[in-house]
């Protein structure tokens, strides 16, 4: 279909460059909002992969994501900064009342959650970032909030 030729033409572009297939799996979530699983073959194919071997990339790399993302993408941080001041229990507060994991989406499509590392925010620990809009000093309350508001 139309996806897979797009990304066949996106394959074949970069293909030559030394160490293709980061930049092939970042253009095409560029290019899709995901990494669409019917394209694995043909991407093993054109560079002389195994499908196993593409799929563990993609896997690796939680920067890709396998699925479309919600409409919202919430990221929590969980470094050091943030985890020290009650990160932990706000990460997993988050968690329970989205009733989802890391890199889940809500069933309704709504939102992503998704860990970070450091959002330069660490002097409001905790720090969340919703659709890139940053929160510090963050709760499930602040967190709920921002996200009626970017629902509305
Ligand atoms: Fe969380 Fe820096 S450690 S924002």
């Amino acid at each position: 279909g139309g996806v897979e030729l797009r990304a066949l033409e996106i394959v074949r572009s970069l293909k030559d460059l030394e160490g293709p297939l980061l930049p092939i799996l970042h253009a095409l979530q560029e290019e899709f909002g995901h990494i669409p699983k019917s394209v694995l073959p043909l991407i093993a194919k054109e560079l002389n992969l195994s499908r196993a071997e593409v799929h563990g990339v993609v896997s690796f790399y939680h920067d890709f994501r396998a699925e479309p993302a919600g409409r919202h993408v919430l990221k929590l941080c969980r470094a050091e900064a943030c985890q020290s001041i009650g990160g932990e229990a706000f990460c997993n507060s988050v968690r329970s009342a989205l009733g989802i994991d890391w890199h889940e989406t809500t069933p309704d499509g709504r939102v992503t959650l998704e860990p970070v590392y450091c959002l330069g925010l660490c002097s409001c620990a905790p720090a969340a970032m919703l659709d890139g809009e940053l929160i510090g000093r963050a709760d499930l309350a602040a967190v709920k909030a921002a996200l009626a508001e970017a629902s509305q």
